[in-house]
């Protein structure tokens, strides 16, 4: 039996630490799930009236990001971070329903001073959203609504999901960031998964 020659400077290489978008996506796993069971347990596909409920909550959440997708730091990190918001189009959804407009929240999602680590937490889960948002546009489908009306803000993007998304991982995994930086961007992420469970309960 022939061995093959080992590597003893790769045997003895640490293991490579997986990428933050990693990172992000294994501490949020359980909150993204139990966000989509509340969400899917309201039947938002059922009829219209309860699909503008979940409108609303969509709304509400793509309202609080909306200011991040003119943030100088993410700007100068994201070329393309401008023509990624979804604002115009959940508002333009919500008219197509004649849904009323979900009201101020009381409480501002973040400080007018963010910093780009909590700002790229943010960022991860409002892009993130666009992946699932694959599944929720084909059962949209289903009670008449497309990309032209009720669900543009689901829709994909032109140059397709995947793309889209890889687009923004790179960005994502490689930004220099320093271990507080690392601790924000998951603080990040975490709120802006309790703030849309905060939508949606409210929204219900
Ligand atoms: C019923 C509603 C939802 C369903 C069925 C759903 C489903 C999914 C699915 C299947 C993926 C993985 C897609 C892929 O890897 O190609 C995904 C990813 C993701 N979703 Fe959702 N989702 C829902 C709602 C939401 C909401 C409301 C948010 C946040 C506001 C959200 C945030 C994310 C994020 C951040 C990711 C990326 C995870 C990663 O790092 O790969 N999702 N979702």
């Amino acid at each position: 039996m022939t061995v093959a020659p080992t590597d003893s400077t790769k045997l003895n290489a640490p293991p490579t630490p997986p990428a933050r978008s990693q990172r992000l996506k294994a501490d949020t796993m359980a909150t993204h799930d139990v966000l989509d069971k509340r969400i899917m347990a309201s039947k938002p596909f059922d009829n219209p009236r309860n699909y503008a409920r979940f409108l609303q909550a969509q709304y509400a959440f793509l309202r609080d990001v909306d200011a991040l997708y003119e943030h100088a730091g993410l700007a100068a990190l994201l070329p393309d971070l401008a023509q990624r918001r979804r604002y115009a189009s959940i508002a333009a959804d919500l008219r197509d329903l004649d849904a009323a407009l979900p009201a101020d929240a009381a409480e501002p999602p973040f400080g007018a001073e963010l910093d780009v680590a909590t700002a790229l937490g943010w960022l991860y889960v409002s892009e993130g959203s666009k992946l699932g948002a694959a599944i929720l546009y084909k059962l949209a489908g289903k009670i008449g609504l497309d990309e032209h009306h009720g669900a543009r803000h689901l829709a994909g993007h032109p140059d397709g999901r995947a793309r889209h998304w890889r687009d923004f991982t790179a960005v994502l995994d490689t930004a220099p960031l320093d271990a507080a930086g690392e601790e924000r961007v998951i603080a990040g992420a975490r709120a802006a998964f309790m703030r849309m469970h905060g939508h949606v309960e409210a929204c219900a």
